[in-house]
């Protein structure tokens, strides 16, 4: 395809999340603020299976490719509309799609698949070195039932990544009222308390997250950290664990 169509096709879609280099200085025009250097994934993903639970467009599910995985598996239940998108606005795996055929994977080494987390299982997508877990377990009503669903399925490394109470709090003032230290609290959400958005849950702190992904057997060498210290706006408040089983 020549850029001038590509661009054609990626502008003809009405929503981009991630902004995905394709070539010659075109990117999608999403807005997700992805900060890769601060989820510490390894430069070198050679001959690894990935599974990217809740890929959306897929950003992270391009990114082990372009670091030498051999073979991504990416779900998506295409259910999180941030609170104000239309329902048209996401088109299944059309943005995806574009981006495979334009980045030139080939479906077997780049499989997507319209799931929800709670389906996967070993007899439907097979085992997995690493999973990642990005911006997804706070829109789960059953936490620790996923990290035990991913557990079953991974023999090696899980990345999770997450919005955190550290510092904030939506019952507790906002802003600089979190949680902050080794406190170990999950906040409920049954309405839109977080960010406006219904399909946000539960968020944890960074203490609590990094116990769970613990707990789901994850638990050699497991480390976690905060992506923005001193976060000054709520999607700033986010965390990261990696944990391992071998
Ligand atoms: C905030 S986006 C994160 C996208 C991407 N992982 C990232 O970090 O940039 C959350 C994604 O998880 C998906 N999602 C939410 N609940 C899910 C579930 N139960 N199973 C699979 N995907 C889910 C949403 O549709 C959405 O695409």
């Amino acid at each position: 395809m020549d850029n001038a169509t590509l661009i054609e096709q990626i502008e003809a879609l009405p929503y981009w999340y991630h902004k995905i280099e394709i070539t010659d200085g075109i990117v999608t025009p999403g807005w997700a603020p992805i900060n890769q250097d601060a989820y510490k994934i390894p430069s070198n993903l050679s001959g690894k299976r990935v599974l990217d639970i809740g890929a959306w467009d897929g950003f992270w599910t391009f990114e082990a490719l372009k670091r030498g995985a051999k073979e991504v598996v990416a779900i998506d239940d295409f259910s999180d509309f941030l609170g104000t998108l239309q329902k048209g606005d996401r088109r299944s795996w059309d943005t995806f799609d574009l981006c495979r055929s334009a980045l030139g994977y080939a479906e077997e080494c780049c499989k997507r698949v319209e799931m929800s987390i709670y389906d996967i299982s070993e007899k439907r997508l097979g085992r997995f070195d690493l999973v990642f877990f990005f911006g997804t377990i706070y829109h789960l009503r059953y936490p620790l039932l996923a990290l035990d669903l991913i557990s079953s399925l991974c023999d090696g490394e899980v990345f999770v990544e997450s919005a955190i109470l550290d510092d904030y709090s939506a019952f507790q003032g906002g802003l600089e009222r979190g949680y902050p230290g080794k406190q170990m609290v999950m906040e409920f959400y049954p309405g839109n308390q977080y960010g406006e958005n219904e399909s946000n849950w539960w968020s944890p702190t960074l203490y609590c997250l990094t116990n769970m992904v613990y707990a789901a057997g994850f638990n050699k060498d497991i480390e976690a950290w905060k992506l923005v210290e001193r976060p000054k706006k709520l999607s700033s408040c986010r965390g990261f664990v990696h944990g391992r089983k071998t």
